[in-house]
């Protein structure tokens, strides 16, 4: 009973903490007119502990979030540059008490299943997808199977699924790679490999799939800074490095400016940036995890999807703005899954746009599709999934539980049409090699 009560308190002064480091934050909504005033503002996040939540664009406007410390200097460049910004809110704790209650609430509500597997009501923690992918391993050992992959950090497994029906022995298979939440807050990206298993494994309705194919889904890339934005910090991106600076002032890389690919460029060297490279291209213990399963499958990796959030985009190499050798077919299919998907998406939610990196999002170095395109992977993108309120929504991170299931379900069918021209591609590769042959 003792032990209940104390337990409660802890987990009631872990959400007040929780809420109380954001208390003071502002998110600003900047409109740019032209290029230079999108470098500067865009640039401070190297300079300044800013929170770029979408990077301004001529055309589109960006979201800033910012602490009470850093406010002033930001709005002193800002004034002085004479860019146009407005509050978009100034009470985040409501927002985050929003979701929180109507997550616990779609939790409670709990749908049945008529079959093994997860939900798709609520955001699973790092504990349930992990005893899920053994599991699913244990009761589907034909196809299934599971590999740790190492430890993060703070030293949890980062576990990942093969799923292949010839056990990843038959060569002339192409090898296609998913994963999520690279980055911490975006917790909506989870669904969308969630759902991807679910139809390779469980509810099967495309048997080419699962036979033509060897997948590797990795669900939780990051699952120490998951954790965290869970427990402590919600908009928490970075992983949990520490030790850095004396007092642990500032923790964390971000995961996604670490891989070795124009590494340091166009990224942070300061530890407490939310876009800090780390000391070094794969210092990280979860980006070196990604690259050995890359290098162990290379030879026939023939596409790789990381899905982030947000924004609605399919985006592609590279990230200093040069094109991949393959750009025109890297487009081609990238338009094919962001059509796919703005068929079944919500209304309300804007079409994907799909290009090259610092064209669409911002320049920046170090990403990871940008390492796998030159580590080998013929197709490699990354998805920027909808907002939780259209693009100016103040929610971009926030999850509303009805898009669950659907977030889960639109990003399949744009994975699939993808998914289906690569495997075509590398099979018409294969029959050519033969003919040669013969
Ligand atoms: C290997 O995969 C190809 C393509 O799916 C298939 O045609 C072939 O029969 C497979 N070979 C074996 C030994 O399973
Ligand atoms: C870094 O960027 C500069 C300026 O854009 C460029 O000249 C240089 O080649 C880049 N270096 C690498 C390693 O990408
Ligand atoms: C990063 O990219 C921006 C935009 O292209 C450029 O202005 C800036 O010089 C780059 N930074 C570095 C360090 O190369
Ligand atoms: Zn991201």
């Amino acid at each position: 009973m003792y032990n209940t009560v104390f337990v409660l308190c802890l987990s009631f002064l872990a959400v007040l903490a929780k809420y109380e480091i954001y208390e003071g934050h502002t998110l600003y909504n900047i409109v740019v007119k032209d290029v230079e005033q999108a470098k500067l503002v865009n640039g401070l996040e190297k300079q300044i502990p800013i929170d770029i939540w979408m990077y301004a664009m001529p055309g589109r406007p960006g979201q800033v979030f910012v602490s009470k410390e850093t406010e002033q200097k930001f709005l002193d460049v800002v004034e002085n540059a004479d860019i146009e910004y407005s509050i978009l809110t100034d009470n985040i704790r409501e927002s985050l008490e929003l979701e929180k209650e109507r997550l616990a609430a779609a939790a409670k509500r709990k749908s049945e299943r008529s079959s093994f597997g997860l939900d798709f009501d609520t955001i699973h923690r790092y504990e349930v997808v992990d005893a899920y992918l053994t599991e699913l391993s244990i009761r589907f050992p034909h196809f299934v199977t599971v590999e740790s992959a190492g430890n993060s950090f703070e030293g949890r497994d980062i576990k990942y699924l093969k799923i292949s029906t010839t056990h990843f022995q038959n060569n002339t298979k192409p090898v296609i790679m998913l994963q999520s939440l690279l980055h911490a807050r975006e917790w909506i990206t989870l669904p969308a490999t969630l759902y991807a298993i679910e139809k390779l494994v469980i509810d099967i309705t495309e048997r080419d799939l699962v036979d033509n194919i060897d997948w590797i889904i990795l669900p939780i890339a990051n699952p120490d800074g998951y954790e965290w934005s869970h427990t402590d910090a919600r908009f928490w991106r970075k992983n949990r490095r520490n030790g850095l600076l004396p007092g642990d002032s500032c923790v964390g890389v971000d995961p996604n400016r670490n891989f070795d690919v124009f590494w340091g460029n166009n990224s942070s060297d300061d530890v407490c940036s939310n876009t800090f490279h780390g000391t070094s291209a794969f210092s990280e213990p979860e980006t070196a995890i990604i690259r050995d399963i890359i290098l162990e499958h290379s030879d026939r990796l023939e596409m790789y999807m990381d899905i982030h959030s947000h924004g609605s985009m399919i985006l592609y190499g590279f990230g200093n703005g040069e094109l991949a050798p393959n750009g025109l077919e890297l487009h081609v299919v990238g338009v094919a899954m962001a059509q796919a998907i703005d068929q079944v998406k919500w209304v309300e939610k804007p079409n994907y746009r799909v290009g090259n990196f610092a064209a669409v999002l911002y320049p920046a170095s170090g990403f990871s599709s940008d390492w796998v395109q030159i580590a080998g992977a013929t197709l490699s993108y990354t998805y920027e999934l909808p907002s939780y309120r259209g693009q100016s929504g103040v929610n971009g991170f926030l999850v509303d539980p009805d898009f669950i299931v659907q977030a889960g379900y639109e990003t399949w069918e744009g994975i699939k049409a993808g998914v289906r021209q690569a495997t075509n591609k590398f099979y018409n590769r294969v029959a050519e090699k033969e003919a040669i042959l013969r």
